[in-house]
This record gives C-alpha cells, sequence and structure tokens, in this order.
C-alpha cells in the first residue's frame, strides 16, 4: 500500500506527422476501408518519419507533460518507459530517452515491457515506486514505433497498428484519497504464441531464411486474441471495481487499450455502462501498443472529459497475454 497519494501532475501526447489512410493501405494489400473500417474502427494511423526513432517520439511526449506539470528535466528522479520496439534490443530505450530530455544522470530509468499493457504496468510500478518515499518526482513513458516490426504484406496486422507516444508525469499530494487508487494486473503466459514475433529472441535468432520471410514481425491470431481481451478487460474492470465497492456508473470516463472499436463496444456492453463513457481515438492512431492509453489518456484531458474529483478507469490487454484495469481519482 503507497503511504501517500501518487497522482498524476501532468500529461502529454506525441504522433508522427505522417498519416497513412486505409485508402493507401488498399493499395498496397488486398484489403478495402470498408473491411477495415467496419472490422476495427481504424480509419488512419500514424507513421514515424524516415530517422525518426522510439526514443525521439517518447521525448517529444515527455517534454509536452512535463510543461503540462509545470517541471522541468531536472525534477526528475525516475523514468520508466513503457515499450516492445526500442531504438535497440540493447540498451534501454529510457538510457537513450534520459539523454535526450536532459534528465539528471542520478535519474534511475529503465524500460518494461508488458505490450499493449506496458502503461498500465510501469504506472503500477512508478506509483509503487514513489508512493514509498524513495522517489519524489516520475516520468511515465509508453511509446512505440510499431511500423519498424510489422509485416507489410500480411493484411490481418499491417492495418491494425500505428506509431505514437504518450506520457504521465507522477508526483504526490498530502490529499488522501485521490491518484491512483488501485490496480488489477494479470498475466496468461500460455498464450504467448497467440501474438508474438516468432524470431529475433535469443529461442529462435534470426536467420536470412526468417528474415526474408519476415518472421521478425508481428504475428497474431486474431480472432482467439479478440475473444480472450474482451474475457481479460472484462473481468479485470469488474475486479477492481468490487475491489473498491464501486459500481460501473461511479466511473466518468473509461480509457480502454484502443485495439478495436468492436472490442470496447463489447466492454461497453458487458459493463453495461454506454459508449459515451469510454473515450475512443482508434478511429485516429489504430493500435499503437503501450502508447494508447497514455495517447488518449491525454487527449481526454486537453479535451475536458476529465474534471477534479472524477472517478477514470484504465482497462488494457497485450501480448503475453497481459492485462490490467487502474482506477484514478482526479
Ligand atoms: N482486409 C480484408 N480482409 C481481411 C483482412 C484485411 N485487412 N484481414 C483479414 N481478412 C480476412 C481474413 O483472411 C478472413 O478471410 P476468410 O474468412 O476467407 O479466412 C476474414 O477477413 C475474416 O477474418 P477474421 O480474422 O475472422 O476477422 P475478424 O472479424 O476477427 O477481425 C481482427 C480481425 C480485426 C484482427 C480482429 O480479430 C481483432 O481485432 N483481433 C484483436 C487484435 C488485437 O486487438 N490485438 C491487440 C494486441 S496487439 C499487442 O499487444 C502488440
Amino acid at each position: 500500500m503507497s503511504t501517500r497519494s501518487t497522482v498524476i501532475l501532468g500529461t502529454g501526447s506525441y504522433a508522427p506527422e505522417r498519416v497513412l489512410t486505409n485508402a493507401e493501405l488498399a493499395k498496397a494489400v488486398d484489403t478495402s476501408d470498408e473491411w477495415i473500417r467496419t472490422r476495427t474502427g481504424i480509419s488512419e494511423r500514424r507513421i514515424a518519419a524516415p530517422g525518426e526513432s522510439t526514443s525521439d517520439m517518447g521525448v517529444q511526449a515527455a517534454r509536452r507533460a512535463l510543461v503540462n506539470a509545470g517541471l522541468t528535466p531536472a525534477d526528475i528522479d525516475l523514468l520508466v518507459v513503457a515499450t516492445i520496439t526500442p531504438d535497440y534490443v540493447m540498451p534501454a530505450a529510457s538510457c537513450l530517452i534520459q539523454h535526450k530530455l536532459g534528465l539528471r544522470t542520478s535519474t534511475t530509468c529503465f524500460d518494461l515491457n508488458a505490450a499493449c499493457s506496458g502503461f498500465l504496468f510501469a504506472l503500477d510500478t512508478v506509483c509503487a515506486m514513489v508512493g514509498s518515499g524513495r522517489y519524489q518526482k516520475a516520468l511515465v513513458i509508453g511509446v512505440e514505433k510499431l511500423s519498424a516490426i510489422i509485416d507489410w504484406q500480411d493484411r490481418t496486422t499491417c492495418v491494425l497498428f500505428g506509431d505514437g507516444a504518450g506520457a504521465a508525469v507522477i508526483g504526490t499530494s498530502p490529499e488522501p484519497g485521490i491518484g491512483l487508487l488501485g490496480t488489477r494486473l494479470g498475466t496468461s503466459g500460455e498464450h504467448v504464441e497467440l501474438l508474438y514475433i516468432p524470431r529475433g529472441g535469443t529461442s529462435a535468432p534470426a536467420t536470412a531464411e526468417s528474415i526474408a520471410a519476415q518472421d521478425h514481425c508481428i504475428r497474431m491470431k486474431g480472432k482467439e486474441v479478440f475473444k480472450l481481451a474482451v474475457r481479460a478487460m472484462d473481468e479485470a474492470a469488474r475486479d477492481i471495481l468490487e475491489q473498491h465497492q464501486l459500481r460501473a456508473d461511479h466511473i466518468s470516463l473509461v480509457i480502454p487499450h484502443q485495439a478495436n472499436l468492436r472490442i470496447i463496444e463489447a466492454i461497453s456492453e458487458y459493463l453495461d455502462l454506454p459508449m459515451e463513457r469510454f473515450f475512443v481515438n482508434v478511429d485516429r492512431y489504430g493500435n499503437t501498443s503501450a502508447a494508447s492509453i497514455p495517447i488518449a489518456l491525454d487527449e481526454a484531458r486537453r479535451a475536458g472529459r476529465i474534471k477534479s474529483g472524477d472517478l477514470t478507469l484504465l482497462v488494457a490487454f497485450g501480448a503475453g497475454l497481459t492485462y490490467g484495469s487502474a482506477l484514478i481519482r482526479w
């Protein structure tokens, strides 16, 4: 249990300029704008510029979050970056971000991989570390350059993903009962091969043949993932509400992982909470994995959809399979 309230002091997000529309994708693979929109709710996604790296995008989002919090890089003593697409396999993207952002060398920096649930896992970790009193002000970044790990010939995945970054600054407040009230995180490791990158890891290093076959790219059994995602998100949402003796209608806004509009609609139905209480931007960004929730959180705040005293529920799932929920009082 936290010894003090851990709160979000500021948020920021960044999306690369380049917009890739469904119509453009339909010229490259056997798909259509209509299929993509009706099956996923996605109209377009952003793609990083040539030479624009994961750390570059993370820095942009972090700078905006710091400005929003009224802080400078010198105030930060902890940085956790949630990503499955670091600039290099080694070292961590957080090391590059530490340098580019000008964080103190005494800042504790590390990456965390929980795929699309990454921001929730990182938020929970950071809030525990700040709540303990060992750290004062932290940055959590969710950032992905998924365009670099997509097989652009595979229509079952290439239409789904996009690039971007979101960030939050975490600090403390003497006011009890606000900030991160709790999380409910989970993992179902038996489902690894439903959504993974088959080659390029230590169990199956890349070969010339595996690279030619694009096996260093995301492979997914979409239908199975869809069903498990709905079940896991519903369970994570129900559990956290029950733990805090709340009903779904106590939640002002749900910020779900933006993977597929139909998944969000299914959660809305299962929780018996109207879609107006769900923040949706999957139409503009597609699935940006660990960046999805912090981008949505930042956009929701800037759109005035979160007010002081409101209860927000974050809920996610991703490769692993990982899943979870988080409850925030503003
Ligand atoms: N365009 C046209 N047709 C397509 C496309 C496409 N882009 N992709 C697949 N199809 C075809 C299939 O080949 C199939 O054809 P068939 O019936 O002749 O075999 C048909 O469309 C139906 O395919 P399904 O896979 O059954 O389609 P479904 O309605 O399940 O939608 C989708 C597919 C969108 C992938 C869905 O299953 C989904 O969203 N799953 C969840 C994915 C997800 O959210 N992953 C998130 C985690 S990501 C992370 O952690 C990094």
